[in-house]
């Protein structure tokens, strides 16, 4: 049995994007013996803005230092670095949006983004670190994990669909060979079929290919009906799964009993789960694989009910996203634990906000400028992550999306009522690290995600005060063993050998 997966972490940090699991939070997190795991949605343009601010603390100048192709650094540093800074009133320079011809630039700067933030998680520590990427997102990952994996991530965990090509992405990645991905492609007749394509070869000259290994790859489910589908039709090895509930933060799953894509009508909008959406756990556990419980797991009482229910550990992310560490820009952070003390909080799975049509969750700061019912936003859509590929009538692939200017979505084959109350996520989240478009005279305006249950946050207050760090949030769910844990093996007896 390979010893590093030998030694599971009892706890990971989840993946969450855009940006909020930074670099910063994983290295924390991984340096305590548990699994960081940074978000890479949106990271080319969360690195490329970091850029255009100056390179505060020179973070990202000295990752790209490790990176094996100069020349490759080089373009990307000229097009984005902005000495000291681009003046406060003026806009970020957008990076290209994500189409199916990855162009050169673009893709170089995925790649070395994606490295950026794994080299600077990893550093100072010899755990491992993983990376999380959304299935719904499919333009930029291929480059994305060739970036991650040449900084040496450990995990690939993805979820919000079902990644079945992944784990035979890695295969090929890790061999250096060309990959291909399908893509989901709307209005396609069956028997048509898209794909990408992606030569690690093609970016890395011969002399400079450091050895890759592959990482493990962690499918984030809401079923144990999922995890059966990837065990059974992935295109190569699934290592283990996080088996998310949909009390969690960002995006969930659908209700079952709305059906399969949360277009279909919700009362006022608001997802309502019931006992189908629980899952089989020991169907799971039949499965035979390593598998972590998430969403209301982040104490220490949920985290022994866990491994009694024969997983390896939890996954917590609502109680690291308000840590010291974590990407959320501090005002939000100390808005959030206000009110979130004094009860006057509102969080709500909405079906309507992520153009996606996965619900979402939403945090509402009450009197403050993340209810989304206060700030008529005018649509514009121009970083377009969660763009849909679709064949226009001429037979050419276009891309749209829900939450763009609606007299273009209606253009482009979409309907009134599918645009209707759809949030920009793309801006919104990014906002909420602190990177914010400028326009006009404002800045857009943050969207706030986080899981249903903040009893943990609560108790990190209690028990840290408000400016808690990471390793309180590890101290607290290991019971104050997190110094002394190294990946210490729980009793997984599902693990393979
Ligand atoms: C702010 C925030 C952003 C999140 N973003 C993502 C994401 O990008 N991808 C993902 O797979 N999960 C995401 N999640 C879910 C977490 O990784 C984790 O599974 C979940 O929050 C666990 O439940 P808990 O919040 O009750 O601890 C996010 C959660 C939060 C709080």
């Amino acid at each position: 049995m390979d010893v590093s997966w030998n030694r599971l972490p009892t706890v990971i940090q989840g993946g969450m994007g855009v940006a909020v699991s930074n670099w910063k939070l994983a290295n924390a997190v991984s340096r305590l013996g548990q699994l960081g795991v940074v978000s890479g949605t949106a990271i080319d343009s969360v690195f490329a803005r970091r850029l255009q601010l100056g390179d505060p603390g020179g973070h990202m100048r000295r990752a790209l230092d490790q990176f094996p192709v100069a020349d490759m650094v080089k373009r990307v540093w000229d097009t984005w670095f902005v000495a000291g800074g681009k003046e406060a009133g003026a806009p970020f320079k957008l990076v290209s949006r994500s189409t199916a011809e990855m162009k050169r630039a673009w893709t170089e700067l995925m790649i070395v983004s994606n490295f950026s933030e794994v080299f600077l998680a990893r550093e100072g520590h010899d755990n491992p670190v993983g990376i999380n990427y959304l299935e719904k997102v499919q333009l930029p990952t291929m480059p994305s994990v060739f970036g991650a994996m040449l900084a040496g991530v450990g995990y690939v965990l993805m979820g919000a669909g079902i990644p079945l090509t992944i784990p035979g992405v890695l295969d090929g990645l890790a061999r250096w060979n060309p990959v291909e991905l399908n893509l989901r492609v709307e209005g396609i007749n069956a028997g048509d079929a898209y794909a990408l394509w992606f030569d690690p070869n093609d970016y890395v000259p011969a002399g400079n290919r450091p050895e890759l290994t592959r990482p493990k790859f962690l499918g984030i489910v809401s079923s144990d009906v999922i995890a059966r589908t990837l065990v059974r039709k992935a295109n190569g090895e699934v290592d283990g799964f996080v088996v998310e509930n949909h009390t969690a933060g960002g995006h969930n799953a659908p209700p079952r009993r709305v059906g399969k894509r949360a277009e279909q009508p919700a009362p006022g909008g608001r997802a309502i789960y019931g006992e189908k959406d629980r899952p089989d756990l020991e169907k799971v556990r039949a499965l035979g694989k390593p598998f972590w419980l998430a969403g209301s797991y982040g104490s220490p009482e949920c985290l022994k009910d866990a491994i009694g229910q024969g997983a390896c550990g939890v996954q917590a992310g609502t109680a690291f996203a308000f840590c010291t560490e974590s990407g959320t820009a501090p005002w939000i952070k100390d808005e959030v634990l206000r009110q979130c003390v004094s009860g006057e909080f509102k969080a709500i799975t909405d079906c309507r906000a992520s153009p996606t049509g996965f619900p979402f969750k939403l945090i509402v700061l009450k009197d403050s400028l993340t209810d989304l019912e206060r700030r008529p936003r005018e649509r514009v859509c121009d970083l377009g992550y969660l763009r849909q590929p679709f064949r226009d009538s001429n037979g050419r692939l276009r891309y749209r999306c829900a939450a763009e200017p609606v007299d273009t979505f209606v253009l482009k084959g979409g309907t009134p009522e599918a645009a209707d109350d759809r949030q920009c996520l793309c801006n919104g989240l990014l906002a909420t690290v602190g990177l914010g478009q400028v326009r006009g005279d404002g800045v857009e305006l943050p969207i706030v995600t986080a899981g249903q249950d903040f009893e943990p946050v609560n108790r990190m207050v209690q028990r840290a005060g408000v400016k808690y760090s990471a390793a309180d949030v590890l101290d607290f769910l290991l019971e104050g063993s997190a110094q002394d844990r190294r990946f210490a093996e729980p009793d997984c007896s599902t693990v393979r050998t």
